[in-house]
């Protein structure tokens, strides 16, 4: 019989040691941070069970199960051929793109990232001895697009070394297309210009768009990028610690791996290779209706707000549980919005400035049972009641 799983429990997950549930007062609905609110896969859960009924948690081989559980789930989500020893654990996507910063580029190299952008990219360079090139992306008619100029502008500066992509896209939630890739592709190719590729949110594309992978644009640039990917946003693994990076190049390869040895990264977690395994082995079907159930959230939203709060605007996501907000119209200091909400709706939301390039914005995850997220609109429309919006 096919899987199936009800996205609508509501679990209490205070006092669980959850990050997400303790940076704020309990009667606080934590919706800042990239973590869904869903348990996560049986097969992943039963997985994990087994491996504690071993009772025996020393060091982990280098199995080739790593490589191939990523093989499989390349292939079958995304039409994407690699060969199993492409992939190379990292602990997180977070690390492997300052491990990437560290391997492709010196001190004083610039990295080029496209704003706005999870907030991460912008802390791991300032805090790499690395510039910060930065290709705004531009919000027309309500949708982000790429200013091309601009970018070959940044990537022809002889110090640019490293572009990170963020493809889907946190926060602006856009699923780039072939021809956007194949263009970004082409100028980082010209350029000489090496890609990391952070598609941590591949899986959560909308039914409308396709995720494809940088490497499946052509030969040329699957050698000169990597992709990274994590089972942790889709099925709510992040505390796992199990993430991996594609690198096709062999050079590359070596040079990724020698930064994992120099941080001490590169033993594999027990628990977090097992759930991996599991997620890209006997995931599919958890994700079949994770996607029609955040989609479902994301209209929820849109409808509530064009008919009871048309001040905050969403920008329609293709991809992605973190929607991004429009609020300039509210009429509140961009500085002022998340306390805003914070304090008046019982709401938290990630602050836009945050992604640069994003004043005024707000980040909202949806990664929610349909009632949780029913009952933060209604707080918000409350909040923004109390505006003077005249
Ligand atoms: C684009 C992007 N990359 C990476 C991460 C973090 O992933 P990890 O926990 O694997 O470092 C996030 C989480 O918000 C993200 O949105």
């Amino acid at each position: 019989m096919a899987l199936t799983h009800n996205f609508s429990v509501q679990y209490d997950r205070r006092h669980t040691d959850s990050q997400m549930y303790s940076l704020y007062p309990e009667d606080v609905l934590p919706m800042h941070l990239a973590e869904t609110n869903f348990q996560t896969a049986q097969p992943i859960m039963d997985a994990l069970a087994s491996r504690v009924n071993q009772g025996m948690f020393g060091y982990v081989a280098e199995s080739a199960e790593l490589g191939l559980a990523v093989q499989h789930w390349m292939a079958s989500r995304f039409e994407l051929p690699i060969e199993p020893e492409w992939a190379q654990y990292s602990p997180s996507v977070g690390s492997s793109l300052v491990f990437a910063v560290q391997a492709f580029t010196q001190p004083g190299d610039r990295v080029l990232i496209q704003t706005p952008v999870y907030h991460a990219f912008h802390s791991l360079i300032d805090n790499s001895g690395r510039m910060k090139a930065e290709n705004k992306l531009i919000l027309r008619n309500g949708r982000y697009e790429i200013d091309f100029e601009d970018l070959e502008r940044q990537l022809s500066n002889p110090r640019t070394k490293l572009m990170l992509l963020c493809n889907p896209h946190n926060p602006v939630g856009r699923c780039w297309t072939k021809e956007e890739l194949t263009r970004m592709a082409e100028l980082c190719l010209r350029h000489h210009v090496f890609v990391v590729s952070d598609e941590v949110h591949a899986d959560l594309v909308y039914e409308a768009f396709t995720h494809i992978p940088l490497p499946a644009i052509s030969e040329e640039i699957a050698q000169h990028c990597m992709v990274t990917v994590n089972p942790s946003k889709t099925f709510n693994l992040a505390g796992m610690r199990s993430s991996a990076a594609i690198i096709p190049n062999e050079r590359r390869r070596e040079a990724f791996r020698v930064a994992l040895i120099n941080n001490k990264a590169i033993d594999r977690p027990v628990f977090g290779m097992v759930a991996l395994e599991a997620a890209y082995r006997h995931g599919g079907y958890y994700v079949d209706q994770l996607v029609p159930y955040i989609e479902e959230n994301a209209k929820l939203v849109g409808e509530f707000l064009r008919e009871h709060i048309p001040q905050l605007e969403l920008i329609q996501p293709e991809a992605t549980y973190l929607l991004w907000l429009d609020a300039r119209k509210l009429g509140l200091p961009p500085d002022q919005l998340a306390p805003y909400f914070l304090r008046e709706a019982k709401v938290a939301f990630r602050d836009g400035a945050s992604c640069g390039n994003g004043e005024g914005f707000l980040r909202m995850s949806i990664g929610f049972p349909r009632a949780v997220l029913e009952q933060a609109l209604h707080q918000m429309k409350q909040a923004v009641s109390k505006l003077d919006l005249n």
